[in-house]
């Protein structure tokens, strides 16, 4: 059993993102338990509070929860065909060092995934996370790729996914890197 934070890039309610986290908390299988967390309550990015305060405590308790985890799974939106800045910044305090507390990212098994309403479905947000995964250390899976596009079809109305051939492809990448993590665990 692995287990897996999956963070979801958008604060909105209905977003589609987060849609598509609790998709895959939903086809999780057996060997997988994985857990949604959300960037609400992380502020932005400030050294003088840093270095006054430390981390704030959202991203203390953010921490907490990816040092608890095997592997994680960032669920990205695009904007500007780029990372959200909601998103880059919590990943920037995350980066931050907390004494006493182990690097969250380095060496950890990740995936990236992703959903738009466009036809391109966060092509270039994830190639956008490319360097900043690889300057943070991360071991990231890529093994799969999964790129929802015309997202707004693919879940109903209540946000649950009803794309069959997008449950297909989020239950392979999810059991492809369920096995990755697995396998990262052992070494
Ligand atoms: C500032 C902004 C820029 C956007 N730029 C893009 C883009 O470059 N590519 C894209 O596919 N969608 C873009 N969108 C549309 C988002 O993909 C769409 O709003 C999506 O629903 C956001 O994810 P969420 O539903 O998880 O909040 C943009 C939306 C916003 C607000």
């Amino acid at each position: 059993m692995v287990r897996i934070l999956g963070i979801s890039g958008s604060l909105r309610a209905a977003s589609l993102n987060t849609a598509l986290l609790k998709a895959a908390q939903a086809l999780a299988g057996a060997d997988m338990a994985l857990e949604a967390a959300t960037l609400h309550g992380i502020p932005l990015y400030d050294g003088d509070v840093e270095q006054a305060e430390g981390a704030p405590a959202a991203v203390r308790a953010l921490k907490d929860r990816m040092l608890a985890s095997d592997g994680l799974l960032l669920v990205s939106p695009e904007y500007n065909n780029g990372i959200p800045g909601v998103f880059k910044n919590a990943v920037d305090w995350l980066s931050r060092p907390t004494p006493g507390l182990a690097d969250v990212f380095r060496d950890r098994p990740l995936a990236l995934i992703g959903a738009s309403p466009g036809g391109f479905g966060t092509t270039l947000a994830q190639a956008h996370w490319l360097p900043v995964l690889r300057t943070l250390g991360a071991r990231q899976w890529n093994g799969g790729r999964l790129m929802v596009s015309r997202a707004q079809a693919a879940f109903a109305a209540d946000g649950s996914l009803q794309d069959e051939a997008v449950k297909r492809q989020l239950g392979d990448f999810l059991q492809g890197f369920a096995a990755f993590v697995a396998t990262s665990k052992r070494r």
